[in-house]
């Protein structure tokens, strides 16, 4: 068996900047309560003009983690592409990044679990490292949100919290065994599904909707959360997930170097930060400037952190997610 590491990351985000108080244009919200709620001050949203979509910067991201990683495109053996929001219905994002990049025809998989996506893509890859099958994957996780937000009042609960962007790592096999990822703890409930989720379009409602008039009261093609139903499972899983990555690893909370939650809510990543006795140093959290980038938050995050020296060798690394499905899920890496 073989171990796998993060040989490189990338990320990209679009130029366009949307504060909070951008955000009275569509909707009745204030600065005061989306900082309170959500420590969120500004996000970034793709130009509709600019022709960027989920796949391009995820091919952007890509392309910059194998430049850190000092690995050609050639030498990529596997796409894994995880989103919520996919430029088509299907095929998904990780055929249109092999195709953007000019890649060989190596296989791309995509996952579709939202804000554990990017875990749960990890853990996929570093599968097929350790069985020996590839080398190096490109990992990707990427999300054009402002394409489909509800951006009127009725909508404002979710669509202040949610950002474009997109990371992505070359996992690749490590000749030092003694570091690299640890281990990876996957979960998920889906008796919750409905409470984080987009109902339509789907395969029952797609021909609906060309045949009925467009009815403005049918809310189920934008995104809906039951934000306070979400925030209390979101903590105790974030927890569960976190201490098993710890105990399976033979560690404890005093070990950890960095954690990398998903920036879902700096409300929970602090409460988290508490729960766990670690100072500010300890926890890295972006959530202020890119809102909740879902499946490339943790990638985006761990891109910068890597960036700013603040991941260093040897550090124990966690990054842990929760979100729509239920799913929740962590990977823990010596790095
Ligand atoms: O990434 C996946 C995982 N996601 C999460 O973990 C998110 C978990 N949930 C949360 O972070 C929080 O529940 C939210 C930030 C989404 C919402 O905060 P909340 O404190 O739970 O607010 P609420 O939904 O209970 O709404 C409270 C009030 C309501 O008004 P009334 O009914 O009390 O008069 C809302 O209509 O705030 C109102 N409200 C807003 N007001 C101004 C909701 N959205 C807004 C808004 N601006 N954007």
């Amino acid at each position: 068996m073989y171990r796998s590491r993060i040989k490189g990351c990338g990320h990209f985000l679009p130029e366009r900047v949307i504060k909070n108080i951008d955000l009275l244009e569509f909707m009745e919200t204030s600065d005061e309560w989306i900082q309170e709620r959500t420590g969120i001050e500004e996000r970034r949203w793709i130009d509709p003009l600019s022709g960027e979509n989920t796949s391009t910067m995820g091919a952007k991201a890509a392309e910059r983690a194998m430049k850190a990683a000092g690995v050609s495109k050639e030498e990529i053996d596997f796409i894994i592409f995880a989103t919520l929001s996919p430029d088509m219905y299907f095929p998904g994002g990780g055929v249109r990044v092999q195709d953007i990049l000019g890649m060989p025809t190596i296989g791309a998989l995509d996952v579709r679990n939202q804000c554990s996506g990017f875990v749960y893509a990890l853990s996929v890859a570093d599968q097929f490292i350790k069985t020996g099958m590839y080398q190096n994957i490109l990992v990707i996780g990427s999300e054009n949100h402002s394409g489909g937000l509800e951006k009127s009042t009725r909508g404002r609960g979710v669509t202040v919290i949610f950002g474009d962007g997109a990371g992505a790592v070359v996992l690749s096999r490590s000749e030092d065994d003694s570091r690299g990822l640890l281990s990876t703890h996957l979960h998920a409930e889906g008796a919750h599904a409905e409470h984080l989720s987009l109902l339509a379009p789907n395969t029952g409602k797609w021909v609906d909707r060309l045949i009925k008039e467009n009815n403005p009261e049918d809310t189920s093609y934008y995104p809906y959360m039951n934000g306070q139903f979400v925030f209390k499972h979101a903590v105790v899983r974030f927890s569960e997930v976190i201490n098993e990555a710890l105990q399976a690893n033979g560690l404890s909370s005093s070990d950890i170097d960095l954690l990398i939650p998903h920036q879902a809510n700096l409300r929970i990543a602090q409460f988290i930060q508490r729960k766990f006795g670690l100072n500010d140093d300890q926890v890295y959290n972006n959530i202020m400037r890119y809102g909740n980038t879902t499946a490339a938050s943790i990638p985006i995050a761990l891109s910068e952190a890597v960036q700013e020296g603040r991941v260093k060798n040897d550090d124990i690394i966690i990054m842990a997610a929760f979100g729509s499905g239920f799913t929740w899920a962590s990977a823990i890496f010596r790095w």
